[in-house]
């Protein structure tokens, strides 16, 4: 799916379509910048400042909206605590200084129910067919933080995801439920020990690339 490339006159907006999970963030927000239901053009970079942009971009989970400055410079600066949120019934959202597939993002929803078919993204494959809770106990203790650093979201053939790096797994509402440096997450759906892999997708015929 392609990507909107749209240039205000201080700032630039991206809009990845495949990636949009539709939690409307965005049109809710600043609802003069992203057009719900126009024909035609419907971002504009110029109804917002630029500090208004960002904020909707930090808000959207699926790094489907990402704000730049036309001369080229950074406005976002990770802060170096990655996490990965496991949401109610859905993905997981993961953010920070984040590759997926190799593939650089500050921000990202990925399938963990297994039924995507733009995997490892989410595409809302799980609405109306997905039950999963999003809540976990309370550890009994918190790892501390690692060094900040990179984190590597690589999803195995026919398997997890494997998460590589300083992190932590939250619930979906952002308590946090671990911290570490790897972890396996399930992305078929079936495990026994969600969020994490216990091996059932080998005897369910898993099969993503
Ligand atoms: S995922 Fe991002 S772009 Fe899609 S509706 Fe939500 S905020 Fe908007
Ligand atoms: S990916 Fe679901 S059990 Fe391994």
């Amino acid at each position: 799916m392609s990507i909107e490339v749209v240039d205000g006159t201080t700032h630039r907006i991206r809009f990845d379509a495949g990636k949009c999970i539709h939690a409307r963030n965005c049109v809710l927000s600043k609802p003069n910048v992203f057009k719900a239901n126009v024909v035609g053009a419907w971002i504009d970079p110029d109804a917002a400042t630029g500090e208004e942009l960002v904020a909707v971009a930090e808000r959207c989970p699926s790094g489907a909206i990402v704000v730049e400055r036309i001369d080229g410079t950074n406005v976002e600066t990770p802060s170096g605590r990655n996490a990965v949120a496991v949401l109610e019934n859905g993905p997981y959202a993961v953010r920070g200084q984040v590759t997926v597939a190799g593939a650089a993002t500050l921000r990202a929803t990925l399938c963990r129910c297994g039924q995507s078919k733009n995997k490892p993204y989410c595409d809302s494959s799980h609405v109306g067919v997905f039950t999963a809770t999003g809540e976990f106990p309370a550890p009994a203790e918190l790892a501390a933080w690692e060094a900040p650093g990179a984190l590597e979201v690589t999803p195995l053939p026919n398997g997890p995801l494997k998460v590589a790096g300083a992190h932590e797994i939250t619930c979906g509402t952002g308590r946090a439920v671990k911290r570490g440096t790897t972890a396996f997450l399930c992305r078929c759906g079936a495990s026994a020990t969600k969020p994490f892999c216990d091996g059932t997708h080998r005897s369910i015929g898993f099969v993503a690339e």
